[in-house]
């Protein structure tokens, strides 16, 4: 048998207003870590939350949080979030730009896992050479800032290759991918390659969450 996929539901399809109790019944329900979305207002349209909800969330959970910052100049917000009890803070190298190096190494410096994000119009190459240096690697399957998008084909290939990456070096670190992930294609999902399924709609919209996280999961 294969590793475990792991499930990572995403807080942004959380009522906002009640988020404690939700990040509650993820744990119960089986989810691997918390996802948190952090906008903005500039990197993407959109704002959500910031530190201060993540510290929040944090005090309901003992499952790691998978700090997902689509913010710019993110080098800067490294200290709050480490602070706030990140489990992990991973980085959009469109953000980064030739400090994507840099941003990852002050993230572990700060004592938390870090990992860089492409969208789905950057190239893997965008990001390749930083991948010795992250504990985990987002593929974009949708364009980041809005929950409940279509899962675009294409990024697939892509999360593919950044595993073979990873194998062919040697590495350790994970590829998770983030945005339309259903029942219906996570099994090919994870045959791709892919370590971390993200889940926002698909979990919290789920009758019965726990048996959908389990879905989810299946076994690769
Ligand atoms: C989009 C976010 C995703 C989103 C995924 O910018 O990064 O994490 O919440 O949501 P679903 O699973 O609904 O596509
Ligand atoms: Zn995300």
């Amino acid at each position: 048998m294969k590793n475990k996929v792991l499930i990572a539901p995403s807080i942004l399809s959380a009522d906002f207003a009640a988020v404690g109790a939700a990040v509650e019944k993820l744990e119960k329900c089986g989810a691997d870590m918390i996802h948190c979305d952090i906008m903005d207002g500039s990197f993407v349209p959109r704002i959500t939350f910031g530190s201060q909800m993540v510290a929040a969330v944090k005090r309901h959970t003992s499952l790691p949080l998978d700090v997902h910052l689509m913010v710019v100049n993110p080098a800067a917000k490294i200290a709050d979030f480490a602070e706030a009890g990140a489990g992990y803070i991973t980085v959009h190298a469109e953000a980064c730009g030739e400090n994507l190096a840099q941003t990852l190494k002050a993230i572990r410096a700060a004592g938390v896992k870090c990992g860089a994000v492409i969208s789905p119009d950057t190239p893997l190459s965008a990001a390749a050479p930083a991948l010795e240096l992250c504990d985990m690697f987002l593929v974009m399957s949708v364009y980041p800032g809005l929950g409940g998008q279509k899962f675009i084909e294409r990024t697939l290939a892509k999360a593919e290759e950044a595993k073979n990456e990873v194998v062919r070096r040697g590495l350790s670190c994970l590829i998770e991918i983030d945005g339309g992930v259903t029942e219906e294609n996570a099994g090919r999902i994870a045959g791709a390659g892919v370590d971390v399924l993200v889940a926002g709609n698909t979990v919290f919209r789920a009758a019965d969450m726990a048996a959908t996280i389990a879905a989810l999961r299946g076994r690769k």
